[in-house]
């Protein structure tokens, strides 16, 4: 279904996000039909340009960012044909005047995409606000992160929430735009073989892990004050978390589905990050090798404080204190410049209590399905099967059963995650976004852990880019009895 007929507004249109992402996005929504053809694109920024240098750079960008089999002409000509650039510094009320002018005669359906920075976001708001520019079908979507703790994103919640009501905000996790994190729900709740298994009576523990190859590309000044603890755990593992562990919603309504996600974030308990009871490790990479090419580490990276104390690396043994979840571990690992970039679930089923078969593969005899959200996204279930050789007569030998969804749905392209997310913004669906509450929740979570490291002049762990972590992170497993999936290979 293709969206309706809307105004596109980017705030930070020159920006990497917008021109790395958003223009891409929308220019494939358009090549599929999935965007209106009357849809237009503004691109708002301070820049000294106009629509005709803003588009020179947005098309050639899209020659960088979009394969060059995707970038057919006439394609690229109807984008261009969309696209008017307004200049406005955002701080400046006065200057929203312009943009007003721009949108008067346009659609009713107005989408404000904020790609900066989020202190922005409640004074643009209120600018836009005060220009006249925002109706009752007006939508703003805000880009992560959003603050920098519960109270901070509270501030920007409630300075937005001024000017648009919670049905007309549409705060982003990139992750749930991807097709394999939405396969999730699909996969849960479609399968009866995995719905009626999914608990804590037949799941002993599961892993979520999004590692990474890149180090900090450049953004060394965010990136040192977030963490891999902002950055990465407070939005996408908790994301992913909630879609593991939440109960069947009512439908697939935006807030049934939100409401299921709220109560995993109120189940979870506070982490322990210290002694004996210690149930997080932090690390941070040194010098190593990443294909064979020597990377530098965090310390040594351009324009690095010699004396920071922050994480790149994450892991946390999290329990969900729930009827359905009881005494299960869900491992949650994530870091930079790690060995291979991968973002996986595996989920570890209990064996039988009564075992028949040679009592030496015992501890090896059980199922684990294992859903490889990126890159080569698919599904496997490792099964146990008779061992067929002839000398082994109650031998068991473990195979997989796989899908792989590139091949086996014979689909060349899984849209990008952004394209996704902004079709359901034009279509005015919530389903793929984060209610206000959730995001709450998630910083109260990773506050109390912040706080105690707060405490802890104690520096991270070190690992080798290209490795998989800290030793500290496989203590973490071990000490009950499970290791990481990469290490069962
Ligand atoms: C972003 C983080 O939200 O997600 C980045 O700020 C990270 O640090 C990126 O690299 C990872 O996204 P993806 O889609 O490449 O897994």
């Amino acid at each position: 279904m293709s969206s309706q007929a809307c105004d596109i507004v980017i705030f930070g249109a020159l920006g990497d996000l917008a021109q790395r992402k958003l223009l891409p996005a929308l220019y494939q929504l358009g090549r599929a039909g999935l965007l209106d053809a009357n849809s237009r694109v503004f691109g708002v920024a301070r820049d000294d340009t106009d629509t005709q240098g803003f588009t020179e750079t947005s098309l050639n960008n899209l020659k960088r960012f979009v394969p060059a089999n995707e970038c057919q002409e006439s394609d690229m000509a109807a984008f261009a044909e969309r696209l008017q650039y307004v200049k406005v510094d955002f701080k400046q009320a006065e200057q929203y005047q312009a943009l007003a002018s721009a949108l008067q005669d346009g659609h009713k359906e107005r989408v404000f995409y904020y790609a900066t920075a989020a202190s922005l976001f409640g004074p643009m708001s209120e600018n836009l606000h005060n220009a006249g520019c925002l109706n009752d079908s007006s939508r703003v979507v805000l880009e992560k992160p959003l603050g920098h703790d519960h109270e901070s994103s509270n501030e920007i919640n409630e300075y937005v929430a001024r000017f648009f009501e919670e049905r007309q905000i549409y705060r982003i996790d990139h992750y749930l735009g991807k097709e394999t994190v939405q396969n999730l729900i699909a996969l849960r709740f479609a399968n009866p073989l995995f719905g009626n298994q999914w608990s804590c009576k037949n799941i002993s523990h599961i892993e979520i892990t999004v590692a990474e190859k890149v180090g900090i590309e450049g953004r060394w000044g965010y990136f040192d004050d977030a963490g891999q603890m902002r950055d990465m755990v407070q939005n996408h593992l908790l994301q992913l978390l909630c879609l593991t562990a939440m109960d069947p919603p009512l439908d697939l309504s935006a807030n049934a589905i939100r409401n299921e996600k709220v109560k995993v974030l109120q189940a979870l308990s506070p982490v322990v990050a210290f002694g004996p009871e210690r149930e997080v490790v932090r690390g941070r990479y040194v010098d190593g090798m990443i294909d064979g090419k020597a990377v530098p580490g965090y310390l040594n990276e351009d324009g690095a404080n010699p004396h920071s104390n922050t994480e790149t690396f994450v892991a946390i043994k999290a329990k969900i204190n729930n009827w359905r979840w009881a005494g299960v571990p869900f491992y949650l690992r994530t870091g930079k410049r790690m060995k291979q970039k991968l973002t996986e679930i595996t989920v570890h089923f209990k064996p039988h209590q009564h075992f028949i078969f040679d009592e030496r593969q015992r501890s090896t005899a059980h199922n684990r399905l294992t859903i490889r959200l990126q890159p080569e996204e698919g599904i496997s279930l490792q099964i146990l099967n008779k061992d067929q050789d002839l000398g082994r007569d109650n031998g068991l030998r473990a195979g997989s059963l796989r899908l792989d969804f590139a091949n086996d749905f014979g689909r060349g392209r899984i849209p990008d995650a952004y394209e996704r997310l902004l079709l359901e913004v034009c279509r005015d669906n919530q389903n793929l976004f984060v209610r206000r509450d959730e995001i709450e929740y998630a910083w109260k979570w990773v506050d109390q852990l912040q706080d105690q490291w707060a405490q802890d002049p104690t520096p991270p762990q070190p690992y080798p880019a290209g490795s998989w972590g800290p030793k500290g992170a496989d203590l973490l497993t071990l000490k009950e009895g499970h290791c990481w999936h990469e290490d069962l290979l």
